[in-house]
């Protein structure tokens, strides 16, 4: 699968490489730009370019933002538009300045992200530590795999994303539309940083949680 990242910092290129171990034809960008990339490129190896977010937008049949939520108007909008989007990013005043919305909880991070860039999106990989992302696949079945929670009101995207997630040594847990299920997984929420297996954190659902 042909897939594009936008944002190349912890979360962004720890995805990269799994991505590239498994088998994808992946590309990398910045702010930057694919200069300051090539460090990386070569470190990673493998199919692994460096381009610029809008050719990494173009590029994927799956897209994955990693960026500071705070910076998501920057993103490549027309290419993004109707395309899946994996959404990483997560909300954090200190760093990203305050948004109101967001702060009254009147909607959700990933549902702004959604409306500025029209992308099919799915919000997975934003609750787990990057080293933890790294460090911590295992094979299927093994008693230690941890889950992953993932939002998304595309049940088809949301297969494809649950597909990547599994060949990377994690287990998917579909907590349902961004909207609801994203604020279990978002900080704050219960699922958000838990470290988890999939039983453990479909119990938790099961039970009601939320925030
Ligand atoms: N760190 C974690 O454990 C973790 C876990 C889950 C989710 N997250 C969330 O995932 C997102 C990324 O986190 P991170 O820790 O990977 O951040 P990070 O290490 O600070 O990296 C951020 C990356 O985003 C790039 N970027 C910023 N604005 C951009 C733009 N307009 N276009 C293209 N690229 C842009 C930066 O590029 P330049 O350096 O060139 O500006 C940098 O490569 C955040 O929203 C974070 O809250 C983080």
């Amino acid at each position: 699968m042909k897939i594009g990242i936008i944002g190349a910092g912890r979360i962004g290129s720890t995805l990269a490489r799994h991505f590239v171990r498994i088998g994808h034809d992946v590309v990398i960008s910045n702010s930057r730009g694919p200069k300051s990339l090539a460090g990386l490129v070569e470190e990673i190896g493998g199919t692994l370019r460096a381009v610029t977010a809008e050719q990494a937008a173009t590029f994927g049949q799956v897209v994955v933002v990693c960026i500071p939520y705070g910076r998501y108007t920057e993103l490549p909008t027309d290419a993004l538009n109707d395309k899946v989007v994996i959404d990483t990013c997560n909300y954090y005043p200190e760093r990203d300045g305050h948004d109101v919305e967001l702060d009254d909880d009147r909607t959700t991070s990933s549902e702004k992200i959604r409306a500025h860039t029209g992308a099919n999106l799915v919000k997975a990989f934003n609750a787990i530590h990057w080293a933890n992302l790294r460090d911590r696949g295992r094979p299927k079945g093994d008693p230690g795999r941890a889950a992953i929670p993932i939002s998304g009101t595309d049940t088809e995207a949301k297969a494809v994303v649950a597909g990547l997630i599994r060949d990377i040594g994690f287990d998917p847990v579909d907590t349902g539309d961004i909207g609801r299920g994203g604020r279990t997984h978002q900080p704050g929420g219960r699922l958000y940083g838990a470290e988890l297996t999939a039983e453990a954190m479909n119990d938790l659902l099961r039970a009601g949680a939320t925030t």
